[in-house]
């Protein structure tokens, strides 16, 4: 059996009837996984449902010898989803919350709708589908949970500021998670991907498109929800063949003492060392931060886990 097999395992693969979707679920079902094929369906702009997109990529994996089942059910409801992997497979092993839409606009003009719609479906239909698998992955002491974030949320983009907040979104709940999730087996990491699918087709020129097929993308994710995979709380970026990891760079910067003024033209005059990347720090927790100011402070600054 190969390292990388998922032979017994049982993944969901969220809006998998498309694009990035579609690819990593005939992969994990060629590597043996029992797939959730779960895809409402509609547009890109999240209009309309039909159960025939999920049902054509349960062929497709049927048809390569694979296990799989459909579910046109919304990631808001991401119990019905995990319960069609019991009712099907009796268990759940990975989550890749994956599901999206977009609706873009310029901030000025972003309706009330738009912001929600992005918010519901990107964030608070991955919280649902993780949510309502995350007591099943606790009490057999093993999950995978890829959480698909996007360069948008990391930097910015003009006319994504509701898909940005999502997406951003996306990685707090996933570095949560992982503290969470860890003790009890469950890792949970993020992925930025870029790629051509129809949510891009219309904004990349076609010869950017043909570089990013999603299969690129795919390696990745299945290695994040892979048995051998150590990593947890992590952030890649992945596309046209590159894979990294990013993390937090946080310069020295400047403390002041308690006991001087501290007003604005104290901090204008430190400015330089605010801001200076010079001897930069990578902190990986929460921790970090409240060293640093517990030691200037001269004050025990550990919190107990709950
Ligand atoms: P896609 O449109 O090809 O696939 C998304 C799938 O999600 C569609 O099949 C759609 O029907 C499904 N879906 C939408 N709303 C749903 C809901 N409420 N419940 C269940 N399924 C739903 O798009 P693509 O590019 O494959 O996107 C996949 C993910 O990757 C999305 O989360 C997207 O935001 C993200 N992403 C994609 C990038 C790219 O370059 N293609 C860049 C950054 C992020």
């Amino acid at each position: 059996m190969s390292s990388y097999s998922f032979e017994n395992r049982v993944v969901i693969v969220t809006g998998a009837g498309n694009g990035l979707g579609r690819s990593h679920a005939l992969e994990f079902a060629r590597r043996g996984a029992k797939v959730v094929v779960n895809d409402l369906g509609g547009s890109g702009r999240g209009e309309g449902e039909s159960k025939s997109v999920s049902d054509r990529v349960v062929e497709e994996i049927r048809g390569a010898g694979g296990t799989a089942v459909a579910n046109a059910d919304s990631v808001e409801q991401g119990d019905k989803i995990v319960q069609c992997a019991l009712d099907n497979f009796g268990r759940v092993d990975v989550v890749v919350n994956n599901a999206g839409i977009l609706r873009d606009s310029s901030f000025q003009k972003m309706t009330d709708e738009d912001w929600s719609l992005i918010l519901r479906v990107h964030l608070t239909g991955s919280y649902s589908v993780t949510h309502a698998a995350w007591p099943y992955m606790r009490a057999q002491g093993y999950g995978r949970v890829l959480m698909t974030s996007s360069g948008a949320g990391i930097y910015g983009n003009f006319g994504q500021a509701n898909y940005s907040a999502a997406k951003l979104g996306l990685h707090g709940l996933a570095q949560t998670l992982a503290i969470e999730g860890g003790p009890r087996g469950i890792q949970v990491n993020t992925i930025a991907p870029i790629a051509a699918s129809r949510l891009t087709e219309t904004v990349m020129p076609p010869a950017m498109l043909a570089g990013l097929n999603p299969d690129l993308v795919t390696p990745l994710a299945v290695y994040l929800c892979s048995e051998n995979c150590a990593e947890s709380g992590q952030i890649f970026e992945v596309g046209g063949g590159w894979v990294t990891r990013l993390r937090w760079e946080q310069s020295r910067g400047a403390l002041f003492d308690a006991d001087t003024r501290f007003d604005v033209e104290a901090l204008a005059a430190r400015w330089q060392e605010v801001q200076s990347f010079e001897g930069a720090m990578h902190p990986d927790g929460i921790g970090n931060t409240l060293q640093i100011v517990g030691e200037h402070l001269g004050i025990d600054m550990e919190i107990a886990p709950q």
